[in-house]
């Protein structure tokens, strides 16, 4: 695998790759890299000859508050588990190389209406980050596809969006979510969970889940479901941040007759947010 630090030199890679006719396919992460990121390189490798990597924590998409400088960093490890699996390029720049003129001169990327809910109303800004930097390595990469993991379903969503709004020459594919035996979804901020409360934090799928089921036995009282798992959550030790029954399409709230559902949910451990969903495909209308 070769690894680049600089915009230039992996253009000039990639380059050759493209007139060779080869077909580039990319998965950005934030590193830390677990069993699900290797799934969604693994994804690109099954439709592309050139997969890339790239690990950038990205400072534009955490509030003041939050875990930019305890987020878990680990590139010597992480390259070697890229190695394994066969990735072809890893880009790891560091932060002046993607924000040159500083971050607050920073041209941005904006998707209206569909980041003011779920994780964009708990964490402002937070996706105004994601689709900027995602809109700059898709212009450093330029790849045919580029991978995301349907575990952070608004942010597919949003990305989505924005390659339809901005043309942007881009297939995204979704790779599906990977989970511990107890449900938890992986997450790089696992690592924040304390073992006490490790055998309990699966409440949060498990909620998810009971609400994926009640609708598909027919019950349409989607407010009294979420305050039902929100209560769930906070019977297990958790804080709730958002329990939502969704449209899968506009992530606004469901309609009693929406096919296409996704619950989504949110909840605080003592040190961690974290972050789930569930997703149902009705076939036929209900009462
Ligand atoms: P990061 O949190 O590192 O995640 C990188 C990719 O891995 C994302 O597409 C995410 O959805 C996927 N992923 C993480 N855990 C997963 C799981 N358990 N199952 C399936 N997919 C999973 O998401 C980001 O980084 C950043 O916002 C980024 C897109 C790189 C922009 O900075």
């Amino acid at each position: 695998m070769q690894v680049f630090h600089h915009i230039q030199t992996l253009r000039d890679a990639l380059a050759k790759e493209r007139r060779a006719g080869k077909r580039i396919g990319f998965v950005p992460t934030m590193g830390n890299l677990h069993e699900a990121h290797l799934a969604l390189v693994e994804r690109a490798q099954q439709s592309c000859e050139v997969t890339v990597a790239s690990i950038f924590v990205n400072p534009l998409q955490f509030g003041l508050n939050e875990d930019w400088d305890k987020y878990p960093r680990t590139l010597a490890e992480d390259t070697r588990k890229l190695e394994g699996i066969g990735c072809d390029y890893l880009f790891c720049p560091d932060e002046t190389e993607i924000y040159p003129n500083g971050m607050a001169e920073q041209t941005r990327v904006v998707v209206p209406t569909m980041t003011d809910v779920l994780c964009g109303a708990s964490r402002p800004g937070h996706f105004e980050g994601v689709t900027t930097v995602v809109t700059k390595l898709f212009n450093i990469v330029q790849p045919d596809e580029a991978v995301f993991g349907v575990k952070d379903f608004q942010q597919l969503a949003v990305i989505r969006r924005m390659v339809e709004d901005l043309c942007i020459p881009v297939q995204i594919i979704a790779g599906d979510i990977v989970r511990e035996a107890d449900g938890l979804a992986l997450s790089s901020r696992n690592g924040y969970i304390g073992d006490d409360e490790r055998p309990s934090v699966s409440q949060l799928y498990q909620s998810l889940l009971w609400i994926s089921q009640q609708i598909e036995q027919g019950r349409r009282d989607f407010i009294a479901l979420e305050d039902e798992a929100r209560e769930q959550i906070r019977q297990a030790g958790f804080k709730p941040d958002y329990i939502t029954i969704s449209n899968s399409r506009t992530l606004e709230p469901a309609a009693h007759d929406d096919r296409e559902i996704t619950v989504l949910g949110a909840m605080y451990t003592r040190a961690a947010r974290l972050i789930d969903n569930v997703s149902l495909v009705l076939d036929r209308p209900q009462g």
